[in-house]
């Protein structure tokens, strides 16, 4: 192996950014490189993920006993992030080298720019990874360009994109008080110079976004590198993937894969909001009665910590048999199950791609920052499931999410969403096959960066 062939990845430290950043180095791996993640020394310790092709290190975010809860603030987070992480990246790039493995290029997630000035002072290849859609990292390039008035008021027609009403948007934009500044500034920032990396990467399909692609490669030269999913997957062959895992939750596989496998092909609702949204009691109780009274099986994610907003006596009336609920479930592996029919999501661009890649129908429940963006798109540009209506006040009641399922599943248009379901799932795998778009991309980087032949 040649000495500059090794390839640094840095992710934000959540698992929505950690999973494909450890997906895209799987990639560099699998094409002959040495690929490191490195995620935060907490992270490392607390996630024990397991081994696989890609090699882990840790930089420090300044909080290595407790990690994000011990800072108080996302803004003194990511204030200490960013003294303690560029100290922690410069020594890591220096012992890597001092042990002969130099990194040549480094991927790092835009929501940390800082570590493009590390890397660049090392004399090293920096490329920013955006973890979300084209389509949301296009909208946030309009408003750093003046394009969009915050608050937004009224829709919005924006070049590369169609016409978005105020709720189409990443949930900062229309909001007439920023619940989140400390976030809405962290996305803007992402595009911070910008101009100073070699490559600016995105998380997507280039055929799921064309137009938005095609203005953010002009832009900024911006290249497609997902779905990052593990092929086999897309390849619909189930794992012994024990090569897959980077979960901060452990998820009971075997009780997953079991119950799914005692049910009928394309019956079950798999419901999950990823790895930060919560839910009131009240919204959790109109989730649940809404599932039960669609009659069809349900397993549904439901971390510990809103385990409590259940209703009373729910988990026992429905659980197990009828509906199991679980803390964490292997994602990847349930949308691959046959078993599962429709995929009820915030819209965590994750999942999003993960069940448009897997082919399964979506009902989309977004609950802030990008997600409205996407399921905006789920149900109107891509033609795969639909998005909940919500009542004045914000609730989706739960008729509305038995009348959702209903219509993916059994609706007049349901046969058509599983038709484009398979033709989006089509378009992701090509991406990511030999020639793909995607695959094309990271070959061109290989070959530009390392002196490995891609
Ligand atoms: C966050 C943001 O909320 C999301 O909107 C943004 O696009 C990325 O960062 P998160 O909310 O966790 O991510 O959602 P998502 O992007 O869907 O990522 C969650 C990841 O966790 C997915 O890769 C999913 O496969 C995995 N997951 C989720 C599991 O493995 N098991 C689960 O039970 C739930």
């Amino acid at each position: 192996m040649a000495n500059s062939d090794h390839v640094l990845f840095l992710p934000y430290p959540c698992q929505g950014h950690i999973n494909p950043m450890l997906q895209l180095g799987k990639r560099f791996a699998a094409r002959g490189l040495v690929a490191t993640l490195a995620p935060t020394r907490f992270i490392l310790r607390t996630a024990r993920p397991e081994p696989g092709t890609v090699r882990l290190a840790a930089i420090s975010d300044g909080f290595d006993q407790a990690g994000y809860t011990e800072a108080g603030s996302v803004s003194a987070y990511l204030d200490r992030f960013e003294q303690a992480g560029s100290r922690t990246l410069d020594d890591l790039l220096r012992t890597e080298a001092a042990a002969g493995r130099p990194v040549r290029l480094l991927v790092f997630d835009a929501f940390l720019p800082w570590a493009g000035d590390v890397g660049r002072r090392h004399g090293l290849a920096t490329a920013s990874f955006l973890t979300q859609s084209a389509t949301v990292n296009l909208i946030y390039c309009h408003v750093n360009a003046g394009r969009i008035e915050l608050p937004v008021r009224a829709a919005v027609e924006l070049p590369g994109l169609p016409r978005l009403e105020p709720r189409d948007l990443p949930s900062y934009l229309p909001e007439l008080i920023c619940l989140y500044p400390a976030y809405l500034e962290m996305v803007l920032n992402q595009f911070k110079n910008l101009e100073k990396v070699d490559e600016v990467l995105i998380n997507t399909v280039h055929e799921l976004e064309r137009e938005e692609m095609d203005y953010l490669k002009r832009a900024c030269g911006a290249k497609s590198v997902g779905p990052t999913i593990p092929s086999l997957y897309l390849d619909n062959r189930l794992p012994s993937d024990s090569d897959y895992g980077f979960h901060l939750f452990a998820p009971d596989v075997a009780l997953c894969m079991a119950w799914l496998d005692s049910k009928p092909p394309a019956s079950v609702v798999y419901v999950s909001f990823g790895s930060m949204s919560a839910l009131s009691p009240e919204q959790t109780s109109e989730l649940a009665f809404g599932l039960a009274s669609t009659g069809k099986p349900f397993l549904w994610v439901v971390r510990s910590p809103e385990a409590t907003k259940l209703p009373r006596g729910f988990a026992e009336e429905y659980g197990a048999e009828r509906g199991l609920i679980v803390a964490w479930s292997p994602q990847l592996e349930v949308l691959a199950h046959a078993a599962v029919g429709c995929f009820v999501t915030h819209c965590g661009w994750n999942s999003t791609v993960e069940g448009l890649s897997l082919g399964v129908p979506l009902v989309g429940v977004p609950q802030w920052t990008d997600q409205p963006t996407n399921a905006k798109y789920v149900e109107d540009v891509w033609e795969v499931g639909v998005r909940v209506r919500r009542e004045e006040g914000g609730l989706v009641r739960r008729k509305e999410i038995e009348r959702c399922v209903r219509e993916v599943m059994e609706g007049g248009r349901s046969g058509e969403m599983s038709r484009n379901a398979v033709k989006w799932r089509e378009l992701a795998k090509a991406a990511v096959e030999e020639k793909g778009s995607s695959e094309e991309n990271i070959a061109g980087l290989i070959a530009k960066y390392c002196n490995q032949k891609a």
